[in-house]
C-alpha cells in the first residue's frame, strides 16, 4: 500500500518506514512534489496533524497521514508542547537554539518530568473517490525527564536532553534501535499500523 506521510523530515521518516515495515510502500512531500509550506496553525497537537493530513489529501487526492509532536515539560505547565520547533524565538527548527532555552527555562529546577506527545492522523480515501475520506487519529507518548546538559549524537530535535523512564541514558545516546521501540512516535506508529493492516 503506497501512503503519503506528510513530512520531508529524513529522520521521521527512516523511524515510520522501520516501524510499519515493507508491506508499506511510505513516500515523502518531496516524492509527491509538494514543496509548499504546509499550513500548520492550530492550538493542539491533533489540530497541526488534521491540518497537514487535510491539506494533502485536498490537493493530491491521495492516501496520506501527518504527524505533530510536542515536548511537554511538567513544570512548564505542558510547554514547549505545540510550540516545540520554534520555541528559540526567532528560530524554525533550530534543535540547539530551542534545547538552550529549555535549558534555561528549567534552570536548577529538580521536577523535570516531561513527555512527548505524537499525534497522528491518517485521511484515507472510501470508495475509491477523491470526495469522500475518512479521518483517524492516532496517539502515542513516552515519559521521562529532561537532563542537565545535552548527551549523545543520535536522533534529532530535543533528543539529546530526552532520558525516557527506565533509561539513564538520551534518546540521542540510546540510538535508533531503542528509540524506535519504545518512542512517542513509535507508539502512535504501532497504533496506525495495526489500523491499516486491519483494513
Ligand atoms: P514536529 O512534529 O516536526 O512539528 O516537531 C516539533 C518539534 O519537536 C521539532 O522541533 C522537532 O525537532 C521536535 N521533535 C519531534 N519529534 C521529536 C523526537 O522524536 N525527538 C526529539 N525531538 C522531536
Amino acid at each position: 500500500m503506497k501512503i503519503v506521510f506528510a513530512t520531508n523530515n529524513k529522520h521521521k521518516l527512516q523511524e515510520i518506514r522501520e516501524i510499519l515495515g515493507p508491506n508499506f510502500e511510505i513516500v515523502s512531500l518531496a516524492d509527491i512534489g509538494c514543496y509548499e509550506d504546509i499550513p500548520e496553525t492550530g492550538k493542539t497537537l491533533e489540530e497541526n496533524a488534521h491540518q497537514k493530513a487535510e491539506y494533502i489529501f485536498d490537493h493530491y487526492h491521495i492516501d496520506c497521514f501527518a504527524d505533530d509532536t510536542g515536548l511537554e515539560v511538567d513544570v512548564l505547565g505542558g510547554n514547549p508542547g505545540v510550540h516545540s520547533a520554534r520555541y528559540a524565538e526567532g528560530t524554525d527548527h533550530d534543535s540547539n537554539a530551542n534545547m538552550d532555552k529549555l535549558l534555561r527555562e528549567l534552570g536548577d529546577t529538580t521536577n523535570r518530568k516531561a513527555r512527548f506527545r505524537t499525534v497522528i492522523s491518517l485521511i484515507t480515501m472510501e470508495g475509491g473517490n477523491p470526495l469522500c475520506s475518512r479521518e483517524y487519529q492516532f496517539e502515542g507518548e513516552v515519559c521521562g525527564h529532561i537532563d542537565t546538559e545535552k548527551h549523545g549524537t543520535e536522533g534529532f530535535g530535543y533528543d539529546p536532553l530526552f532520558i525516557p523512564d527506565g533509561y539513564d541514558k538520551s534518546f540521542a545516546e540510546l540510538g535508533e534501535d531503542i528509540k524506535n521501540q519504545i518512542s512517542h512516535r513509535a507508539r502512535a506508529a504501532a497504533k496506525l499500523a495495526d489500523h491499516l493492516k486491519s483494513e
